[in-house]
């Protein structure tokens, strides 16, 4: 099974900006600890970030071309506002989960609505780095088609 993680635009920066918010560890340790989860559960989990609109479209498709069975995305402010990335999603029919660190509902009005959300198949947030675990525990563990 081949799963994609993305992740947009300031989240490289986890663990530097706004620790409070989106918690104390780096881009980094989040990756390889989930790549490591991934690896014993016999799972190929990649890893992109960009904070680039148009790159993490590409990686959509990419996750298309080379029949990735699964992918995660945060697409951070992204979410509220990228119609393209909503339509890259929908385009591609590979079960995506969106996940956000920190929860969205319960911070500025203008996060709380998500443009990208309806193309996927769910929504985690709040719950910090072990939302990312959670999703690749979805496609890991839950019957599904
Ligand atoms: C975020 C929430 C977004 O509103 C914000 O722009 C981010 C991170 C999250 O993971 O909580 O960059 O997606």
């Amino acid at each position: 099974m081949k799963i994609m993680l993305i992740q947009g635009p300031n989240l490289n920066f986890t663990g530097i900006r706004e620790k409070g918010i989106y918690g104390t560890k780096s881009y980094d340790d989040i990756c390889r600890e989930l790549k490591e989860y991934a690896f014993l559960k016999g799972v190929e989990l990649e890893c992109f970030q960009s904070n680039c609109e148009g790159e993490i479209i590409d990686c959509i498709q990419k996750c298309y071309l080379e029949k990735y069975n699964g992918i995660i995305i945060n697409p951070g402010a992204y979410t509220h506002y990228s119609y393209a990335i909503h339509d890259a999603i929908a385009s591609v029919n590979i079960p995506t989960i969106e996940v956000h660190l920190s929860n969205i509902h319960k911070r500025e009005e203008f996060r709380s609505k998500s443009v990208t959300a309806p193309a996927c198949k769910g929504q985690v947030c709040g719950f910090g780095e072990y939302g990312y675990k959670m999703a690749l525990k979805y496609f890991l563990e839950a019957d599904h088609e």
